[in-house]
Order: C-alpha cells, then structure tokens, then sequence
C-alpha cells in the first residue's frame, strides 16, 4: 500500500459569480522515498491538489466535493483519511508528518521573527525539545542545507538572507521535524537557473539522507526529469497523463504533454525558435462537456478532439494512463 493514496479529489470554489472547479477527479499515489512529479502551465490546479491534502483550502469559498486521501504514516494503524480529518488532526500532521514548502517562501517564513525561533518552535511543540537543544539541531539542520556559519546566521531575519538562501532554509524548516512527505510547491520557480539547481539537487540529497517522500510542483517538465519517477501532467484541473517519467519522455501521449516537452528550451536546436502553446487555459468557471484542450492543440489533430463528451483517464499501455481524446492522442 502506498505512503499516500490520493483518489478521485474534487475541490471547487463556490462565489456569487459562479463555480471554479479547480480539480476534479484527482487521483494519485506516493510510495515511501518516492518523488512524484506534479506538471502542469499555472491555474491548472497543482497548488489546490496539495492545499486539499493539508486541509489549507479557505472553506468557504472552498469545498472539496469527493475523494479520499490516505495516509498510511509509520506507527499509525490502517491509514487516516486527509480529507475526513479534524483540523486537529491535520495540524499535527501538517509539519511534523507532512511538510509544504510554499511557492512564495515568504508565505513559509515570518519577516519579523529570527530564523531561530521559527526554526526551534516546532521542535519545541511537536517534540518537546528545550530550548537549548532545539536550538542546537535548529543548527544542525542549517548547516544540513548548506547555509555557511549557521551558528551565527541562524539568528538573522529572513530579509538578511538571499533568494536561494532562503530558500534553502525554507527546506531547513521544512525538514527539521522528519516528515515523511515533502510537498514542494514551485520551489525553485523564482530562482535564477544556477541557484535553482542547488535547491533541488538539495532536495535530492536530503530525500536520500531521510528516506522522504516528494510530491514535486512545478510548471516546469525539465525539472521533472531529473528528479521525479513518475509524472502527473494537469490541464483545467485534471490529470491528462501519468506516467513512469522515462515513460513519459521516451513516449509521451497526450498533445499537450507532447505542447509542454516542445516547449522546453533545452530540447531545442541552438537558434530555433522555441514553441509556446497557443490561447489560454480554459475558464474553470464552466464544466466541460468536451474536450479542454480542442482550442489549443495545434500537436495532435484538434478535428477528432471529443465534443459531446469529457474524455476520461485510461491505462493506455501498463502504467501509462491518458485522457482517451482522440483528437490529443493523434499524431
Ligand atoms: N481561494 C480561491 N478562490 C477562488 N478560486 C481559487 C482560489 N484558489 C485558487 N483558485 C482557482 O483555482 C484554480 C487552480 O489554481 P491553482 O491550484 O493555484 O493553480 P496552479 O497551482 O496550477 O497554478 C485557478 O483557476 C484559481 O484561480
Ligand atoms: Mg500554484
């Protein structure tokens, strides 16, 4: 059984203007010290998935409509629903067994607090550690994420710190209690391309040290590559493909998987232009009753794209499931 099961996860926000329905039908699972990849342009619903996970959607104008998200943690019996917990519940796993990292890291750190309180406070609560020694593996865990003379950084403001470094305590604050999961939303999207490779061959080197477990959110499929073993590509908050990430490079099925691979500037011959996926994603305001991608898939053969019906994920070879769109599979 998986570390974590998530299936058929809807999560909709209600206002007076309409219905967003921002993920619908979601399902995936994370093996213990697996990374998963979570893909997909912005407003596709990546950072909704996880949100529902940790019970971080504001309800109202949230509601999650389906789906159940178990998680079996070590030393828990048969697994406990995510979706079904207390907000008791969900703040004791939140951080302690389940961390996020946020794709604005100052959502994650608090401007007027040293790094050092916000680094001992969990270990404080969740592991009832004094303050001395909180503050000594509050060091520990600096210097674990490559941050030089932690010992006298570490009581510095957030400001004080750069970009990439804070991000990387971000990952320190993240880790500090031994999740079992890591959710990385977006975590090194701001960063320039050096630094961003530091982060994640950070998150790599950690994953491997504490046997954790990443869900990996990025708009980003290059970055997938190099780290997750298996890809879940989002469009207008569902799954279009998942599979196997070598699966998925070596044969991707789906005309907007293939849109996002063409648009990847590595890819490309040296001075050739670089593809962008025409239009825009569609108004989440309107459930579909056709295919979503039709307008803008100029990849595979936008003529055969379904119009009297959703397309729905299907095992197309083993383990490699696609929407079943004929019109997205073309070509
Ligand atoms: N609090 C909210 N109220 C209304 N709509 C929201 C809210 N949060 C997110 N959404 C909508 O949900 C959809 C998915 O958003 P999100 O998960 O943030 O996308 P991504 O992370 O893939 O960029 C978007 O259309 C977004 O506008
Ligand atoms: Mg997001």
């Amino acid at each position: 059984m998986p570390l974590l099961d998530v299936r058929n996860l809807t999560t909709r926000f209600h206002s007076r203007t309409g219905v967003v329905h921002a993920v619908e039908g979601v399902s995936f699972s994370v093996e213990a010290g697996q990374t998963i990849g979570i893909v997909g342009e912005s407003g596709s619903g990546k950072s909704v998935t996880c949100y529902s996970l940790l019970g971080l959607i504001p309800q109202p104008p949230g509601r999650i409509h389906s789906g159940t998200a178990i998680f079996k943690g070590s030393g828990q019996g048969g697994g406990i629903d995510l979706l079904k917990s207390s907000e008791k519940e969900l703040r004791d796993i939140r951080g302690k067994k389940i961390s996020m990292i946020f794709q604005d890291p100052m959502t994650s750190l608090n401007p007027y607090l040293r790094i050092s309180r916000q680094l001992t406070e969990p270990l404080e609560i969740h592991e009832g550690l004094n303050r001395v020694d909180a503050l000594k593996r509050a060091i520990e865990s600096l210097e674990e994420v490559g941050i030089p003379e932690a010992s006298k950084r570490i009581h510095s403001y957030p400001h004080e710190f750069s970009g990439g470094m804070r991000q990387r305590v971000m990952i320190a604050m993240a880790l500090i209690t031994k999740p079992e999961i890591l959710i990385a939303d977006e975590p090194s999207t701001a960063l320039d391309v050096t630094v961003q490779k530091q982060v994640l061959d950070l998150l790599r080197e950690r994953q491997k040290a504490l046997g954790l477990s990443i869900i990996l959110i990025t708009h980003d499929l290059a970055v997938v590559s190099e780290s997750c073993e298996v890809v879940n590509v989002m469009y207008a908050g569902r799954i279009v493909e998942q599979a196997p990430t070598s699966e998925l490079f070596a044969n991707p099925l789906h005309a907007y998987t293939r849109a996002l691979l063409k648009s990847i500037p590595a890819t490309h011959e040296p001075g050739a232009s670089l593809y962008t996926i025409p239009g825009i994603p569609p108004d989440l305001s309107e459930e579909p009753e056709h295919c979503s991608f039709r307008l803008r898939n100029t990849i595979g053969n936008a003529d055969r794209c379904l119009t009297d019906r959703r397309p729905e994920l299907t095992e197309v070879t083993k383990g490699h499931f696609a929407q079943d769109c004929p019109g997205c599979l073309e070509g």
